[in-house]
Protein backbone atom coordinates (compact mmCIF):
# COMPACT_ATOMS: atom_id res chain seq x y z
CA UNK A 1 0.00 0.00 0.00
CA UNK A 2 0.99 3.37 -0.91
CA UNK A 3 2.63 5.69 2.23
CA UNK A 4 0.22 9.16 2.44
CA UNK A 5 1.73 11.90 0.36
CA UNK A 6 2.69 15.28 2.75
CA UNK A 7 0.49 18.07 2.17
CA UNK A 8 -0.27 21.34 3.46
CA UNK A 9 -2.83 21.51 6.16
CA UNK A 10 -5.17 23.84 4.26
CA UNK A 11 -4.65 22.25 1.27
CA UNK A 12 -8.57 21.37 -0.49
CA UNK A 13 -8.41 17.87 -1.25
CA UNK A 14 -11.51 17.56 -2.46
CA UNK A 15 -13.64 15.38 -5.16
CA UNK A 16 -15.59 16.57 -8.27
CA UNK A 17 -18.71 15.76 -10.38
CA UNK A 18 -20.61 17.17 -12.98
CA UNK A 19 -24.55 17.34 -13.17
CA UNK A 20 -25.11 16.12 -16.81
CA UNK A 21 -23.08 12.77 -15.76
CA UNK A 22 -24.71 12.39 -12.42
CA UNK A 23 -28.01 14.11 -11.34
CA UNK A 24 -30.61 12.06 -13.91
CA UNK A 25 -33.82 13.15 -13.36
CA UNK A 26 -33.71 15.02 -16.71
CA UNK A 27 -37.20 16.13 -17.45
CA UNK A 28 -38.12 16.64 -13.27
CA UNK A 29 -39.38 20.03 -11.69
CA UNK A 30 -39.59 21.58 -15.08
CA UNK A 31 -35.95 20.89 -16.34
CA UNK A 32 -35.81 21.94 -20.08
CA UNK A 33 -33.62 18.89 -22.05
CA UNK A 34 -29.74 19.46 -22.38
CA UNK A 35 -27.48 18.54 -25.33
CA UNK A 36 -25.82 16.29 -23.07
CA UNK A 37 -29.01 14.39 -22.93
CA UNK A 38 -29.29 13.86 -26.22
CA UNK A 39 -26.37 11.37 -26.89
CA UNK A 40 -27.14 7.96 -27.55
CA UNK A 41 -25.51 4.75 -26.25
CA UNK A 42 -26.36 0.83 -26.81
CA UNK A 43 -25.30 -1.00 -23.64
CA UNK A 44 -25.12 -4.27 -26.19
CA UNK A 45 -22.44 -2.92 -28.24
CA UNK A 46 -19.27 -4.85 -28.75
CA UNK A 47 -15.93 -2.82 -27.77
CA UNK A 48 -14.71 -1.72 -30.70
CA UNK A 49 -18.50 -0.24 -31.71
CA UNK A 50 -17.87 1.30 -28.15
CA UNK A 51 -14.70 2.70 -29.23
CA UNK A 52 -16.06 4.11 -32.13
CA UNK A 53 -18.64 6.30 -30.74
CA UNK A 54 -16.39 7.13 -28.34
CA UNK A 55 -16.06 10.64 -30.76
CA UNK A 56 -17.45 13.02 -29.01
CA UNK A 57 -19.07 14.41 -31.90
CA UNK A 58 -22.67 13.81 -32.05
CA UNK A 59 -24.29 13.32 -35.47
CA UNK A 60 -27.13 14.64 -36.99
CA UNK A 61 -29.71 11.47 -37.45
CA UNK A 62 -28.62 10.85 -33.66
CA UNK A 63 -29.82 14.04 -32.90
CA UNK A 64 -32.88 14.53 -34.66
CA UNK A 65 -33.32 10.70 -33.44
CA UNK A 66 -32.81 11.65 -30.02
CA UNK A 67 -34.89 14.42 -29.64
CA UNK A 68 -37.85 12.80 -30.58
CA UNK A 69 -36.86 10.21 -27.62
CA UNK A 70 -38.50 10.47 -24.20
CA UNK A 71 -37.10 7.73 -22.89
CA UNK A 72 -33.93 7.57 -20.48
CA UNK A 73 -33.17 3.74 -22.26
CA UNK A 74 -29.89 4.50 -24.43
CA UNK A 75 -29.56 7.76 -23.60
CA UNK A 76 -27.61 6.96 -19.68
CA UNK A 77 -26.66 10.62 -18.84
CA UNK A 78 -30.72 11.38 -18.85
CA UNK A 79 -30.44 8.92 -15.88
CA UNK A 80 -26.97 9.64 -14.13
CA UNK A 81 -27.03 8.00 -10.82
CA UNK A 82 -30.12 9.62 -9.80
CA UNK A 83 -27.89 12.43 -7.68
CA UNK A 84 -30.66 14.26 -7.87
CA UNK A 85 -32.83 13.03 -5.76
CA UNK A 86 -29.64 11.08 -3.42
CA UNK A 87 -27.83 13.91 -3.10
CA UNK A 88 -28.37 14.29 0.69
CA UNK A 89 -26.79 10.44 1.42
CA UNK A 90 -24.41 10.89 -1.16
CA UNK A 91 -22.85 14.39 -0.13
CA UNK A 92 -22.73 13.00 3.66
CA UNK A 93 -20.87 9.66 2.76
CA UNK A 94 -18.46 12.18 1.00
CA UNK A 95 -17.83 14.34 3.69
CA UNK A 96 -17.47 11.53 6.23
CA UNK A 97 -14.46 10.58 4.14
CA UNK A 98 -13.16 13.85 5.44
CA UNK A 99 -13.13 15.51 2.04
CA UNK A 100 -12.83 19.57 2.33
CA UNK A 101 -14.59 20.56 -1.10
CA UNK A 102 -17.42 19.93 -3.70
CA UNK A 103 -16.64 20.75 -7.19
CA UNK A 104 -20.26 20.58 -9.22
CA UNK A 105 -21.95 22.03 -12.08
CA UNK A 106 -25.03 24.03 -13.07
CA UNK A 107 -27.73 22.27 -14.96
CA UNK A 108 -28.73 25.04 -17.25
CA UNK A 109 -31.70 23.53 -18.36
CA UNK A 110 -32.75 23.45 -14.63
CA UNK A 111 -32.84 27.29 -14.38
CA UNK A 112 -33.33 28.32 -17.45
CA UNK A 113 -35.40 25.31 -19.22
CA UNK A 114 -34.66 26.63 -22.59
CA UNK A 115 -32.44 29.47 -21.71
CA UNK A 116 -33.64 32.04 -23.24
CA UNK A 117 -36.68 32.99 -20.78
CA UNK A 118 -36.88 36.00 -18.96
CA UNK A 119 -37.61 34.29 -15.46
CA UNK A 120 -35.97 31.19 -13.82
CA UNK A 121 -37.38 28.13 -12.68
CA UNK A 122 -37.02 28.68 -8.85
CA UNK A 123 -37.83 25.00 -8.63
CA UNK A 124 -33.80 24.65 -9.95
CA UNK A 125 -32.66 27.41 -7.87
CA UNK A 126 -34.09 25.57 -4.66
CA UNK A 127 -32.58 22.30 -5.74
CA UNK A 128 -28.80 23.73 -6.04
CA UNK A 129 -29.54 26.04 -2.40
CA UNK A 130 -30.42 22.94 -0.56
CA UNK A 131 -27.67 21.16 -2.43
CA UNK A 132 -24.71 23.71 -1.39
CA UNK A 133 -26.15 23.92 1.88
CA UNK A 134 -25.69 20.23 2.86
CA UNK A 135 -22.42 20.74 1.40
CA UNK A 136 -21.85 23.47 4.08
CA UNK A 137 -23.78 21.95 7.00
CA UNK A 138 -21.31 18.51 6.66
CA UNK A 139 -18.04 21.13 6.50
CA UNK A 140 -17.15 21.20 2.37
CA UNK A 141 -16.73 23.93 0.34
CA UNK A 142 -18.62 24.51 -2.87
CA UNK A 143 -16.80 24.69 -6.19
CA UNK A 144 -19.38 25.65 -8.73
CA UNK A 145 -18.38 25.00 -12.65
CA UNK A 146 -21.26 27.12 -14.27
CA UNK A 147 -20.89 25.53 -17.51
CA UNK A 148 -19.73 21.69 -17.79
CA UNK A 149 -20.87 21.21 -21.64
CA UNK A 150 -24.55 20.61 -21.41
CA UNK A 151 -27.01 23.60 -22.21
CA UNK A 152 -30.68 23.34 -23.33
CA UNK A 153 -31.43 21.97 -26.28
CA UNK A 154 -33.46 25.27 -27.53
CA UNK A 155 -30.41 27.39 -27.42
CA UNK A 156 -28.86 25.00 -30.18
CA UNK A 157 -32.32 24.72 -32.46
CA UNK A 158 -32.99 28.64 -31.99
CA UNK A 159 -29.40 30.29 -32.28
CA UNK A 160 -26.91 27.68 -33.43
CA UNK A 161 -25.59 27.33 -29.90
CA UNK A 162 -22.25 29.52 -29.30
CA UNK A 163 -21.99 30.45 -32.97
CA UNK A 164 -24.39 33.33 -32.25
CA UNK A 165 -23.42 35.93 -29.92
CA UNK A 166 -26.52 36.60 -28.50
CA UNK A 167 -25.51 33.30 -26.36
CA UNK A 168 -23.27 35.80 -24.22
CA UNK A 169 -26.42 37.28 -22.78
CA UNK A 170 -28.44 34.63 -22.07
CA UNK A 171 -25.38 33.29 -19.90
CA UNK A 172 -24.48 36.19 -18.32
CA UNK A 173 -28.03 36.37 -17.12
CA UNK A 174 -27.44 32.74 -16.19
CA UNK A 175 -24.40 33.78 -14.12
CA UNK A 176 -25.93 36.87 -12.96
CA UNK A 177 -29.58 34.72 -11.47
CA UNK A 178 -27.09 32.37 -9.56
CA UNK A 179 -25.06 34.59 -8.01
CA UNK A 180 -27.95 36.85 -6.48
CA UNK A 181 -29.92 33.78 -5.54
CA UNK A 182 -26.20 31.46 -4.38
CA UNK A 183 -23.61 33.67 -4.73
CA UNK A 184 -22.95 33.20 -0.43
CA UNK A 185 -23.61 29.95 -0.60
CA UNK A 186 -20.41 29.23 -3.50
CA UNK A 187 -16.46 29.38 -2.34
CA UNK A 188 -15.17 28.98 -6.24
CA UNK A 189 -16.22 29.69 -9.83
CA UNK A 190 -15.04 28.22 -12.67
CA UNK A 191 -17.00 29.75 -15.54
CA UNK A 192 -16.22 27.23 -17.95
CA UNK A 193 -15.33 23.33 -17.64
CA UNK A 194 -12.22 22.81 -20.48
CA UNK A 195 -13.27 25.78 -22.84
CA UNK A 196 -10.41 24.32 -24.62
CA UNK A 197 -12.90 21.17 -25.72
CA UNK A 198 -14.15 23.07 -28.58
CA UNK A 199 -11.41 21.98 -30.93
CA UNK A 200 -11.62 18.47 -29.94
CA UNK A 201 -15.33 18.27 -29.03
CA UNK A 202 -17.04 20.46 -31.07
CA UNK A 203 -20.83 19.14 -29.45
CA UNK A 204 -19.70 19.62 -26.19
CA UNK A 205 -17.69 22.52 -26.23
CA UNK A 206 -19.35 25.07 -28.00
CA UNK A 207 -22.65 23.36 -29.12
CA UNK A 208 -22.20 22.53 -32.61
CA UNK A 209 -23.24 19.73 -34.59
CA UNK A 210 -19.70 18.92 -37.11
CA UNK A 211 -22.21 17.60 -39.33
CA UNK A 212 -23.56 20.67 -40.04
CA UNK A 213 -20.45 21.69 -41.99
CA UNK A 214 -19.37 21.32 -45.47
CA UNK A 215 -16.03 21.16 -44.94
CA UNK A 216 -13.50 21.36 -42.21
CA UNK A 217 -13.11 25.24 -42.49
CA UNK A 218 -16.06 26.55 -42.02
CA UNK A 219 -16.25 23.94 -39.34
CA UNK A 220 -12.79 25.42 -37.81
CA UNK A 221 -13.95 29.20 -38.26
CA UNK A 222 -17.90 28.93 -37.24
CA UNK A 223 -15.89 27.02 -33.71
CA UNK A 224 -13.47 29.55 -33.08
CA UNK A 225 -15.97 32.15 -33.17
CA UNK A 226 -17.79 30.67 -31.37
CA UNK A 227 -14.95 30.12 -28.70
CA UNK A 228 -14.57 33.45 -29.06
CA UNK A 229 -17.91 34.40 -27.64
CA UNK A 230 -17.44 32.02 -24.59
CA UNK A 231 -14.25 34.33 -23.73
CA UNK A 232 -15.91 36.95 -24.01
CA UNK A 233 -18.54 35.60 -22.09
CA UNK A 234 -16.14 34.34 -19.37
CA UNK A 235 -14.90 38.26 -18.91
CA UNK A 236 -18.52 39.66 -18.36
CA UNK A 237 -19.06 37.15 -16.02
CA UNK A 238 -16.09 37.80 -14.39
CA UNK A 239 -16.75 41.65 -14.07
CA UNK A 240 -20.08 40.65 -13.01
CA UNK A 241 -19.04 38.69 -10.27
CA UNK A 242 -16.37 40.39 -8.90
CA UNK A 243 -19.31 43.53 -8.68
CA UNK A 244 -21.99 41.72 -7.04
CA UNK A 245 -19.84 39.13 -4.90
CA UNK A 246 -16.17 41.20 -3.45
CA UNK A 247 -13.82 38.93 -3.04
CA UNK A 248 -15.21 35.91 -5.16
CA UNK A 249 -12.47 33.61 -6.77
CA UNK A 250 -13.11 32.83 -10.91
CA UNK A 251 -11.18 30.44 -12.44
CA UNK A 252 -10.10 29.56 -16.29
CA UNK A 253 -9.71 25.75 -16.90
CA UNK A 254 -8.36 24.02 -19.70
CA UNK A 255 -8.16 20.06 -20.34
CA UNK A 256 -4.35 19.94 -19.83
CA UNK A 257 -2.65 17.63 -22.77
CA UNK A 258 0.86 17.73 -21.62
CA UNK A 259 2.81 17.33 -24.80
CA UNK A 260 6.35 16.12 -24.61
CA UNK A 261 8.95 15.68 -28.37
CA UNK A 262 8.82 11.85 -28.96
CA UNK A 263 12.41 12.73 -29.74
CA UNK A 264 15.31 15.27 -29.22
CA UNK A 265 14.84 16.18 -33.34
CA UNK A 266 14.46 19.44 -33.41
CA UNK A 267 11.59 19.79 -35.54
CA UNK A 268 9.65 17.29 -32.69
CA UNK A 269 10.41 19.86 -30.68
CA UNK A 270 9.11 22.73 -32.16
CA UNK A 271 5.88 20.50 -33.30
CA UNK A 272 5.44 19.26 -29.30
CA UNK A 273 6.15 23.42 -28.53
CA UNK A 274 3.60 24.22 -31.20
CA UNK A 275 1.12 21.38 -29.72
CA UNK A 276 1.40 23.08 -26.21
CA UNK A 277 0.46 26.58 -27.37
CA UNK A 278 -2.38 25.66 -30.05
CA UNK A 279 -4.04 23.13 -27.63
CA UNK A 280 -3.69 24.50 -24.32
CA UNK A 281 -1.95 27.83 -23.39
CA UNK A 282 -3.83 29.58 -25.93
CA UNK A 283 -7.18 29.60 -23.77
CA UNK A 284 -5.04 30.29 -20.89
CA UNK A 285 -3.32 33.25 -22.50
CA UNK A 286 -6.55 34.64 -23.08
CA UNK A 287 -8.14 33.65 -19.77
CA UNK A 288 -5.52 35.17 -17.34
CA UNK A 289 -3.26 37.76 -20.10
CA UNK A 290 -6.29 39.26 -21.31
CA UNK A 291 -5.14 38.60 -25.10
CA UNK A 292 -5.36 36.73 -28.16
CA UNK A 293 -1.10 35.62 -28.03
CA UNK A 294 0.50 36.38 -31.48
CA UNK A 295 1.20 32.38 -32.45
CA UNK A 296 -2.47 32.12 -32.62
CA UNK A 297 -3.08 35.27 -35.39
CA UNK A 298 -0.60 32.98 -37.02
CA UNK A 299 -2.91 30.08 -36.82
CA UNK A 300 -5.88 31.89 -37.81
CA UNK A 301 -3.93 33.53 -41.08
CA UNK A 302 -2.72 30.43 -42.05
CA UNK A 303 -6.10 28.32 -41.53
CA UNK A 304 -7.79 31.96 -42.93
CA UNK A 305 -10.14 32.27 -40.11
CA UNK A 306 -11.06 35.67 -39.22
CA UNK A 307 -12.84 36.04 -35.89
CA UNK A 308 -15.42 38.83 -35.67
CA UNK A 309 -14.85 40.53 -32.54
CA UNK A 310 -15.45 44.36 -31.77
CA UNK A 311 -13.30 47.14 -29.36
CA UNK A 312 -15.59 46.61 -26.38
CA UNK A 313 -14.45 42.74 -26.67
CA UNK A 314 -10.61 43.45 -26.08
CA UNK A 315 -11.08 45.67 -23.06
CA UNK A 316 -13.48 42.81 -21.41
CA UNK A 317 -10.96 40.53 -22.17
CA UNK A 318 -8.02 42.64 -20.79
CA UNK A 319 -9.58 43.88 -17.68
CA UNK A 320 -11.23 41.33 -16.46
CA UNK A 321 -8.59 38.10 -16.54
CA UNK A 322 -9.06 35.03 -14.08
CA UNK A 323 -7.78 35.18 -9.78
CA UNK A 324 -6.63 31.04 -10.43
CA UNK A 325 -5.92 28.64 -12.90
CA UNK A 326 -7.29 25.15 -13.23
CA UNK A 327 -6.82 22.30 -15.28
CA UNK A 328 -8.14 18.31 -15.46
CA UNK A 329 -4.72 15.98 -15.82
CA UNK A 330 -5.55 12.45 -16.79
CA UNK A 331 -2.57 11.58 -19.25
CA UNK A 332 0.32 12.96 -20.96
CA UNK A 333 1.07 12.88 -24.90
CA UNK A 334 3.90 12.81 -27.31
CA UNK A 335 4.11 14.48 -30.82
CA UNK A 336 6.46 14.33 -33.76
CA UNK A 337 6.35 14.92 -37.34
CA UNK A 338 7.41 11.14 -38.30
CA UNK A 339 3.79 10.23 -36.62
CA UNK A 340 3.92 6.56 -38.48
CA UNK A 341 6.52 5.39 -37.15
CA UNK A 342 4.53 5.22 -33.92
CA UNK A 343 1.70 3.38 -32.11
CA UNK A 344 -1.50 5.18 -31.64
CA UNK A 345 -3.25 4.92 -28.22
CA UNK A 346 -6.59 6.52 -26.69
CA UNK A 347 -6.65 9.79 -24.72
CA UNK A 348 -8.77 12.01 -22.80
CA UNK A 349 -10.91 14.02 -25.99
CA UNK A 350 -7.77 13.64 -28.05
CA UNK A 351 -6.32 10.50 -28.97
CA UNK A 352 -2.54 10.63 -29.27
CA UNK A 353 1.07 8.52 -29.87
CA UNK A 354 2.08 6.03 -27.58
CA UNK A 355 5.10 7.27 -25.27
CA UNK A 356 7.42 4.12 -24.58
CA UNK A 357 7.87 4.95 -21.00
CA UNK A 358 4.49 5.02 -20.09
CA UNK A 359 1.40 2.69 -18.65
CA UNK A 360 -1.76 3.33 -19.89
CA UNK A 361 -5.62 2.78 -18.16
CA UNK A 362 -7.88 0.15 -19.38
CA UNK A 363 -9.07 3.00 -21.78
CA UNK A 364 -5.54 3.18 -23.17
CA UNK A 365 -5.08 6.78 -20.96
CA UNK A 366 -1.06 7.53 -20.38
CA UNK A 367 -0.66 7.63 -17.09
CA UNK A 368 2.04 10.23 -16.03
CA UNK A 369 1.97 11.98 -13.00
CA UNK A 370 5.43 13.39 -13.48
CA UNK A 371 3.74 15.29 -16.43
CA UNK A 372 2.00 16.80 -13.62
CA UNK A 373 4.90 18.23 -11.77
CA UNK A 374 5.88 19.63 -15.19
CA UNK A 375 2.71 20.90 -16.24
CA UNK A 376 2.18 22.48 -12.88
CA UNK A 377 5.90 24.12 -13.24
CA UNK A 378 5.27 25.50 -16.77
CA UNK A 379 2.05 26.95 -15.64
CA UNK A 380 3.42 28.68 -12.80
CA UNK A 381 6.34 30.26 -14.51
CA UNK A 382 3.99 31.53 -16.97
CA UNK A 383 1.28 33.21 -15.10
CA UNK A 384 2.39 33.31 -11.31
CA UNK A 385 -1.53 32.30 -10.38
CA UNK A 386 -2.64 30.25 -7.74
CA UNK A 387 -3.55 26.50 -9.39
CA UNK A 388 -6.29 24.12 -8.70
CA UNK A 389 -6.20 20.61 -10.11
CA UNK A 390 -9.93 20.50 -10.89
CA UNK A 391 -10.31 16.83 -12.29
CA UNK A 392 -7.57 13.85 -12.21
CA UNK A 393 -8.05 10.16 -11.50
CA UNK A 394 -8.93 6.54 -13.36
CA UNK A 395 -11.13 5.37 -14.76
CA UNK A 396 -11.38 1.60 -14.41
CA UNK A 397 -13.52 -1.29 -14.31
CA UNK A 398 -13.96 -2.72 -10.65
CA UNK A 399 -15.56 -5.57 -9.10
CA UNK A 400 -17.70 -5.39 -5.77
CA UNK A 401 -17.08 -8.45 -3.44
CA UNK A 402 -17.81 -8.29 0.04
CA UNK A 403 -19.77 -5.17 -0.09
CA UNK A 404 -16.59 -3.40 -1.15
CA UNK A 405 -13.86 -2.54 -3.83
CA UNK A 406 -10.22 -3.99 -3.57
CA UNK A 407 -9.08 -0.93 -5.70
CA UNK A 408 -5.70 -0.66 -4.75
CA UNK A 409 -4.77 0.71 -8.25
CA UNK A 410 -7.01 3.80 -7.83
CA UNK A 411 -4.99 4.45 -4.68
CA UNK A 412 -1.76 3.91 -6.44
CA UNK A 413 -2.57 6.11 -9.24
CA UNK A 414 -3.81 9.32 -6.62
CA UNK A 415 -1.04 8.54 -4.21
CA UNK A 416 1.31 8.72 -7.22
CA UNK A 417 -0.28 12.06 -8.63
CA UNK A 418 -0.96 13.54 -4.96
CA UNK A 419 3.07 13.19 -4.44
CA UNK A 420 4.12 14.89 -7.33
CA UNK A 421 1.65 17.52 -6.82
CA UNK A 422 3.42 17.81 -3.07
CA UNK A 423 6.64 18.08 -4.84
CA UNK A 424 5.39 20.66 -6.64
CA UNK A 425 4.43 22.93 -3.63
CA UNK A 426 7.17 21.61 -1.10
CA UNK A 427 10.33 21.15 -3.57
CA UNK A 428 9.59 24.37 -6.67
CA UNK A 429 7.19 26.55 -4.88
CA UNK A 430 4.21 26.42 -6.79
CA UNK A 431 1.40 27.83 -4.98
CA UNK A 432 -0.79 24.62 -5.47
CA UNK A 433 -4.67 25.73 -3.70
CA UNK A 434 -6.39 22.31 -4.22
CA UNK A 435 -7.53 19.18 -6.20
CA UNK A 436 -10.83 17.75 -6.87
CA UNK A 437 -10.69 14.19 -7.52
CA UNK A 438 -13.08 13.31 -10.41
CA UNK A 439 -15.88 11.43 -10.41
CA UNK A 440 -15.62 11.32 -6.65
CA UNK A 441 -18.75 8.63 -6.51
CA UNK A 442 -18.90 6.78 -9.90
CA UNK A 443 -20.98 8.20 -12.70
CA UNK A 444 -21.24 7.94 -16.34
CA UNK A 445 -18.45 8.44 -18.07
CA UNK A 446 -18.67 11.60 -20.43
CA UNK A 447 -16.66 10.09 -23.46
CA UNK A 448 -17.91 6.42 -23.72
CA UNK A 449 -21.22 6.49 -21.82
CA UNK A 450 -20.20 3.68 -19.54
CA UNK A 451 -21.30 2.99 -16.12
CA UNK A 452 -18.73 0.56 -16.04
CA UNK A 453 -15.70 3.29 -16.63
CA UNK A 454 -15.39 4.07 -13.04
CA UNK A 455 -13.27 6.40 -10.77
CA UNK A 456 -15.06 6.93 -7.83
CA UNK A 457 -13.90 6.19 -3.99
CA UNK A 458 -17.70 5.22 -3.56
CA UNK A 459 -19.02 2.29 -6.00
CA UNK A 460 -22.54 3.20 -6.94
CA UNK A 461 -23.99 -0.13 -8.40
CA UNK A 462 -25.92 0.26 -11.96
CA UNK A 463 -24.31 -1.05 -14.72
CA UNK A 464 -24.11 -0.09 -18.34
CA UNK A 465 -27.51 -0.63 -19.37
CA UNK A 466 -28.72 1.42 -16.23
CA UNK A 467 -29.79 -2.05 -14.28
CA UNK A 468 -28.81 -2.51 -10.54
CA UNK A 469 -29.68 -1.76 -7.25
CA UNK A 470 -28.22 1.89 -7.32
CA UNK A 471 -27.25 1.17 -3.61
CA UNK A 472 -23.65 2.88 -2.90
CA UNK A 473 -20.70 1.31 -1.25
CA UNK A 474 -17.75 2.58 0.07
CA UNK A 475 -14.27 1.57 -2.00
CA UNK A 476 -10.80 0.66 -0.30
CA UNK A 477 -9.95 4.13 -1.46
CA UNK A 478 -12.05 6.12 0.25
CA UNK A 479 -10.65 4.52 3.72
CA UNK A 480 -7.40 5.41 2.25
CA UNK A 481 -8.15 9.08 1.61
CA UNK A 482 -9.89 9.03 4.93
CA UNK A 483 -6.72 8.03 6.28
CA UNK A 484 -4.48 10.48 4.34
CA UNK A 485 -6.69 13.47 5.41
CA UNK A 486 -6.53 12.16 9.09
CA UNK A 487 -2.36 12.59 8.63
CA UNK A 488 -3.05 16.45 7.61
CA UNK A 489 -4.60 17.17 10.68
CA UNK A 490 -1.75 15.72 12.78
C1 LIG B 1 -13.03 15.50 -18.55
C2 LIG B 1 -14.46 15.98 -18.43
O1 LIG B 1 -12.51 15.88 -19.77
O2 LIG B 1 -12.81 14.13 -18.50
C3 LIG B 1 -15.36 15.07 -17.61
O3 LIG B 1 -14.49 17.28 -17.88
C4 LIG B 1 -15.08 13.63 -17.95
O4 LIG B 1 -16.71 15.43 -17.84
C5 LIG B 1 -13.62 13.35 -17.63
O5 LIG B 1 -15.92 12.72 -17.30
C6 LIG B 1 -13.22 11.90 -17.78
O6 LIG B 1 -13.57 11.46 -19.07
P1 LIG B 1 -14.42 10.14 -19.29
O7 LIG B 1 -14.66 10.11 -20.75
O8 LIG B 1 -13.59 9.01 -18.80
O9 LIG B 1 -15.67 10.32 -18.49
Amino acid sequence: QSSYPKLPENFLLGGAISSSQAEGAFDADGRGLETQDLRFFDAKWDRSTRDQHRNLNINLSEYQQALNSTKTENYPLRRGIDFYHQYPDDIKLLAASGLKIFRTSISWGRIYPNGDELEPNQAGLDYYRKLFETCHKYGMQVFVTILHYSVPVHLVEAYNGWQCRKMIDFYVKLAKTLFEQLGELVDYWLPFNEINASRFNPYNGVAIIRDNFKNEHDYLQASFQALHHQFVANARVIQLGHELLPGSKFGGMIARFTTYPATCKPADIFKAYTDENIKNYFYTDVEARGYYPTYIQKYFKQQQISIQTTPEDTKLLKENTVDFLSFSYYMSMIDTVDQEKYHSTSGNLVSGLKNPYLKTSEWGWQIDPEGLRTSLNSMYDRYQLPLFIAENGIGARDTLHNNTVEDDYRIDYIAAHLNEISKAIFEDGVPVIGYTLWGVIDIVSCGTLEMSKRYGIIYVDLDDAGHGTGKRYLKKSYYWIQQLLGTLKE
